[in-house]
């Protein structure tokens, strides 16, 4: 397979065309970003660390039954995916108070929610990505009643796979951000990236932050962690 020219240069991901008018190739770049962009900085390996720990999730994620687009690593930092047609949207899991939920509702951070909670924010950097409900999507037409049911029941079968998963690492899945998109076929699939950029984990026992909380809050050791995250899924990434 051929790359082809850019279709999409993101805050941390590039997106290419192919010769396969079906198939984007995924660049995953070291540029780390928080606050919409505001913070950016290069992580010496990043790029492939989420790339590879990407394709892993979402494989484990695909032996569950969960659709997701991506189809194979073709090197360090870059994957095949299946073309999808973006839901402008994000789907948020929350198992526990943390981030934009504890400075909205003012709640304490580390509050268990039973149920898990759910949240669509637009995806939209200028307006920083504000919180929408299911009556904005379908009015403004980014996505039907039937698509935004199929999204939420999909991020929280997730849910279920990945909590089971991070506990057996001994990590708490705090909460997490997920994106859809529709296929050829019309049906919904699971895109973009899951790594820790776009999730909060902690550890089980010291409640120690090993996601982008790190950088957001510059506690260092970034990468690294990231590296101990896989490490602790049976992912050898160092
Ligand atoms: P929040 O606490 O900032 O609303 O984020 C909730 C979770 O979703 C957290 O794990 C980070 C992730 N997230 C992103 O990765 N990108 C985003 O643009 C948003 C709004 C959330
Ligand atoms: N992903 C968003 C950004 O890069 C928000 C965040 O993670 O803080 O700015």
């Amino acid at each position: 397979m051929q790359k082809k020219d850019e279709l999409y240069r993101g805050k941390a991901k590039t997106v290419f065309h192919t010769d396969d008018e079906n198939l984007l190739i995924l660049e995953f770049r070291n540029d780390t970003s928080a606050f919409d962009g505001e913070k950016i900085e290069q992580l010496d390996r990043k790029g492939e660390v989420n790339n590879k720990f990407n394709h892993f999730i979402m494989n484990h994620l695909e032996q569950a039954g969960i659709k997701t687009q991506v189809n194979a690593l073709i090197s360090d930092t870059e994957s095949v995916v299946k073309k999808l047609d973006m839901i402008p949207v994000e789907c948020v899991v929350r198992n526990v108070a943390a981030g934009s939920l504890c400075r909205r509702l003012g709640v304490e951070e580390g509050l268990t929610l039973n149920p898990p909670t759910f949240e669509f924010f637009l995806k939209n950097d200028a307006l920083h990505d504000p919180m929408i409900n299911d009556y904005h999507i379908v009015s403004f037409g980014w996505a039907t009643e039937d698509q935004i049911n199929t999204m939420k029941s999909l991020t929280f079968k997730v849910n279920e796979v990945l909590t089971a998963l991070f506990d057996q690492g001994d990590m708490i899945l705090v909460d997490y951000k997920l994106e859809f998109g529709v296929d050829v076929d019309g049906n919904i699939v699971l895109g973009d990236e899951f790594t820790p950029d776009g999730c909060r984990l902690w550890d089980k026992e010291t409640r120690n932050k090993m996601d982008k909380d790190r950088f957001r809050q510059g506690l260092g050791s970034v990468v690294e962690t990231y590296i101990e995250v896989a490490g602790r899924l049976g992912l050898d990434l160092n």
